[in-house]
């Protein structure tokens, strides 16, 4: 079970992993033009700090374009930079092109499971099917994943990974990784949510009360 920040932000990523936990990172052309900055010196750090697989966007619409554009990222980043595609046909023949030359794909934007199943046959390493956005327009984001994992688990030889994006909050993490996804990636905001509750910070603060009144009385 892995765990992917959703982020451009390096920051983000050198807190997350310092952490120790950090799979993998994942980036789209939204978050590069919220980070302001540029799109490769931004991977390029990125992949520095996590050592896990870093999903890379194409821009091109045309198989030719995206094969291009996906073959010069990987020979400019470093080697964990894996490229992200989306979910048209002719996502699937980059796809197909740029996994038989040995090359991880991503395929982004997959809101039915039979997207996925086609992104899988092509050979994708992940497929990104994204659960806040179905339950935005009124869908039940996580049926989808639950469909995608009953038919994984049906055909075994799919080596295809599920990775769950488009996460809202961190019970759509927990929902994803009951179903059995492989991969959830989510914004920084919620991998810190993740690891907080009131009642740790509660039973933090009175240990430590506790234990001054001891060290005050001369007991420690
Ligand atoms: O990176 C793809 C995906 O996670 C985007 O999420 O919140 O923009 O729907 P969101």
């Amino acid at each position: 079970m892995e765990l992917f920040l959703d982020t451009a932000e390096v920051e983000e990523v050198r807190e997350i992993a310092s952490w120790g936990i950090l799979d993998g990172v994942t980036t789209n052309p939204s978050l590069i033009k919220k980070s302001g900055r540029d799109f490769k010196q931004v991977i390029g750090e990125i992949a520095e700090l996590c050592s896990g697989p870093i999903s890379a966007e194409v821009t091109a619409m045309d198989a030719k374009g995206m094969i291009e554009e996906g073959l010069a990222l990987k020979k400019e980043l470093p080697e964990n930079v894996i490229i992200k595609v989306p979910c048209t046909a002719e996502g699937l023949i980059a796809t197909k092109e740029l996994s038989s030359q040995g090359i991880g794909v991503n395929v982004t934007l997959i809101f039915n499971a039979s997207q996925a199943l086609m992104a899988a046959k092509a050979g994708a390493m992940y497929v990104s099917p994204f659960v806040g956005r179905l339950d935005d327009i009124g869908q039940e984001g996580m049926d989808l994943i639950a469909q995608i994992m009953t038919i994984w688990r049906e055909y075994p030889e799919i080596r295809t990974k599920v990775l769950a994006a488009s996460i809202r909050h961190p019970t759509h993490v927990l929902e994803c990784l009951q179903l059995g996804a492989h991969t959830a990636t989510m914004p920084t905001k919620i991998f810190r949510q993740l690891m907080k509750h009131p009642l740790t910070d509660s039973g933090i603060e009175r240990f430590l009360s506790d234990w001054a009144e001891v060290e005050n009385a001369g007991n420690a």
